[in-house]
């Protein structure tokens, strides 16, 4: 078995649509309107949620009518709610064929299904022509990809000249091994976690400026541990990526937390730039 079927199998679930609607209407009543603010607490399919969204597009700032590429795109949360407040056009990409089931159905009934278009294929062999993008981004995916190298250089093709990459991922972190299982992988065959200052080399070396490469965990840790503490304590709310997975791991949170927590995660941010 490759990676890429490893790590399809670990997302992989029947049913995500029905799930994620049926979450959202016994919240919020069988008339909700379904959009891309009604579905964020669940389609924004990292621990983070919008939030994180919301810092990642604030960084790429794309413009109305940009062509922006969504690198591992989930069931589409990310890419919805960008093109709904930016008014651009996104194309997400991902590797699990039931998360752009997902995300495809989710686009129409979000009356968003002309300018959000979703393409089953691997972030290796981006499935989009050279130079098509203004900006791109990849957020919570590359922890499942190893050649990182080859991701940044097909984003490097496919991004017009001048065109920005935007990146969030999990990466080293300097006191040991996290603690699995982890959201994005039960166990180490399908986590690849590099280094802040690696994922900057490997951006150089692709052809990118680096705009910045940082790691935030350190300003998370203490609310990383006071979030070990809640989970601990409390069940998951009803409505979470869990409604995604349709696994209820509140462990697999606590690891993330307790790792970010204790220094063996890192939180990596970054911004590139494809010279002129
Ligand atoms: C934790 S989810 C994050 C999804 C989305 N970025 C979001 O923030 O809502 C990781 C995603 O990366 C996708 N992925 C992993 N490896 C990939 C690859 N080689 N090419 C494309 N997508 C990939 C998975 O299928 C999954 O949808």
């Amino acid at each position: 078995m490759t990676d890429e079927s490893r790590v399809e199998k670990h997302y992989a679930s029947e049913g995500i649509t029905t799930r994620v609607l049926a979450a959202i209407r016994a919240a919020s009543g069988p008339d909700v309107a379904i959009t891309p603010d009604t579905l964020a607490p669940i389609d924004h399919f990292h621990g983070k949620g919008v939030v994180a969204t919301e810092e990642l597009a604030g960084a790429l700032q794309p413009k109305p009518g940009d062509h922006v590429l969504d690198i591992g795109c989930g069931i589409g949360g990310p890419a919805r709610w960008i093109a709904a407040k930016y008014g651009c056009h996104v194309t997400g990409v991902d590797l699990t064929a039931e998360f752009c089931e997902a995300a495809r159905e989710l686009n129409s009934l979000c009356g968003l299904a002309g300018r959000v278009q979703i393409l089953h294929g691997d972030a290796l062999a981006l499935p989009v022509p050279d130079n098509g993008f203004d900006r791109a981004y990849s957020q919570a995916a590359l922890m499942n990809i190893s050649d990182k190298p080859g991701v940044f250089r097909e984003a490097f093709r496919v991004l017009h000249p001048g065109g920005t990459l935007a990146l969030f991922l999990a990466g080293t972190g300097s006191a040991g091994e996290p603690y699995y299982p982890l959201p994005w992988a039960r166990t180490t065959a399908i986590s690849f976690l590099a280094a802040p200052d690696e994922v900057g080399r490997d951006l150089e070396a692709a052809g990118f400026e680096i705009v910045y490469v940082r790691d935030i965990a350190a300003t998370l840790a203490a609310e990383a541990a006071d979030t070990v503490k809640r989970l601990e304590a409390e069940r998951l709310p009803s409505l979470g990526e869990h409604v995604v997975t349709g696994v209820n791991a509140k462990e697999w949170r606590i690891n993330v937390m307790r790792s970010v927590a204790e220094g063996r995660l890192s939180q990596i941010e970054a911004l590139a730039r494809k010279p002129v």
